[in-house]
């Protein structure tokens, strides 16, 4: 028997009906402040995603990139924002162009705890305005995301990669800073000091750890215009009400960043897959993929990660898909499907046995399903033209309802309760 994909899973009833309900207050929330949906590819040519940096683990080790029959080379997207990117060059939208997406992410990593092959995020971008304030708009609108959801035990880590001039000066400095320091650095980690410095600071390992708790911080070498851009990001999460830790080595997985970075952490998960949701600024990244210069930022928050969270915190329970009326027909099967359609083409959600089971059974189901009423149909109903609603939750009982007029009645019942 075949099995998911190792580092895959299903996501089944229940639990899909907390995604659901997690992309349904998400697309509010964005949708709130003007962002529209953007759906695109799940592969691109391998170049899109080859700009996330040649020195990060998503680009060297864990693409999921092949070849197609007419010999392209492809990859599934390891993350939405490239893709996203290569959208605004194509379709020259006017700006600020401001959209939000959901999409699984590909990335051959080690599965664990929190860390999947194919996991999902939600996410925005905001492309072609290279002002502070929208750094500030994003990363509000990710932190009031995990509020209406209910999640309340995240922290908010801050850091500026200052301009892509800043970003490449800190990096040959740290580089050059490693380099004097080769032998105390994890044996695994000596060979990015030199090619990929910003990717030793991202270790977690314990000897990396220790060396680079003195290293440069980048906070530190930023322009006038970065550190005012950073201060001005600062300032408008304080007056929004958003706790932030500046975190100068919190430098991120994906080497597109420039200006602000962060991430959000749950406090109920443990500390290696903690991060549910991170993003930044991107300021080069569109000219990278061959676009005319355009500034952005964004988010990609995981869901998996967010749900597990969501766990450890008791939020978003009683995400639900019950039908409201669950219809039992002991008279042959007629009645009844007639009945749960005329239901369901009037707004009521129903649902039915099927299989001709006994009275028995059929209510078994009814009791399984959540629903509120089952509406029964016996012989005795069909002849006098009534129907049966019994109350499944909140203390049960019965009611006649007229056959004639039960959607209306119906519609009555549910609302009482
Ligand atoms: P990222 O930090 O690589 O950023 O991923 C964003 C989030 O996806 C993580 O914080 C985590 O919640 C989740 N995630 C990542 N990898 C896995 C995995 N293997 N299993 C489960 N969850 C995972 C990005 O992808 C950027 N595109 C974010 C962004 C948008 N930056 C600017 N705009």
């Amino acid at each position: 028997m075949f099995q998911a994909p190792k580092g895959t899973r299903d996501i089944v009833p229940p639990e899909s009906h907390r995604w659901q309900r997690l992309v349904a207050v998400f697309a509010e929330v964005v949708g709130r402040a003007g962002y529209g949906l953007v759906q695109s590819p799940m592969f691109e040519d391998i170049g899109v995603f080859q700009r996330l940096g040649e020195g990060t683990e998503v680009v060297r080790k864990e693409m999921y990139d092949f070849f197609d029959k007419g010999d392209r080379h492809l990859a599934l997207r390891p993350e939405g924002t490239a893709s996203v990117v290569r959208a605004y060059n194509q379709h020259r939208p006017t700006v600020p162009w401001k959209v939000w997406y959901l999409t699984p992410c590909f990335r051959y990593e080690e599965p664990q705890a929190g860390r999947f092959r194919q996991h999902h995020q939600v996410g925005v971008e905001a492309i072609g305005s290279a002002d502070p304030d929208l750094d500030v708009e994003v990363i509000a609108l990710q932190h009031d995301f995990y509020r209406a959801l209910g999640l309340s035990r995240l922290s908010l880590r801050l850091n500026s990669m200052g301009g892509p001039g800043d970003r490449q000066a800190y990096a040959e400095r740290l580089g050059g800073w490693l380099g004097r320091r080769l032998g105390d650095l994890d044996e695994a980690d000596r060979a990015n000091a030199d090619a990929y410095p910003l990717r030793v600071l991202d270790s977690k390992r314990e000897r990396t750890v220790a060396v680079v708790a003195d290293a440069p911080l980048i906070t530190d070498h930023l322009s006038d215009d970065a550190a005012a851009h950073f201060a001005r990001v600062q300032a408008g999460l304080a007056a929004l009400g958003i706790a932030c830790e500046i975190a100068p080595r919190l430098v991120r997985g994906l080497d597109y960043y420039t200006h602000s970075t962060w991430e959000f952490a749950a406090g109920a998960l443990a500390s290696a897959q903690n991060a549910v949701g991170g993003g930044g600024r991107y300021d080069g990244l569109a000219e990278s993929l061959g676009g005319k210069p355009a500034p952005g930022v964004g988010f990609g928050a995981g869901i998996e990660r967010i749900l597990l969270a969501a766990d450890a915190e008791g939020a978003l329970g009683g995400a639900s898909g019950s039908v409201a009326v669950f219809v039992v027909d002991v008279t042959g099967g007629d009645a009844g499907r007639d009945l749960t359609f005329e239901l369901r083409r009037n707004g009521i959600s129903a649902d039915r046995a099927f299989d001709a089971r006994s009275m028995k059974a059929q209510m078994k189901v009814a009791d399984r399903s959540g629903a509120q009423l089952a509406l029964l149909v016996g012989e005795e109903e069909l002849a006098t033209g009534i129907v049966t609603a019994r109350h499944l939750r909140s203390g049960g009982g019965q009611t006649a309802l007229a056959r004639d007029d039960v959607v209306r009645e119906v519609a009555a019942l549910l609302a009482d309760r």
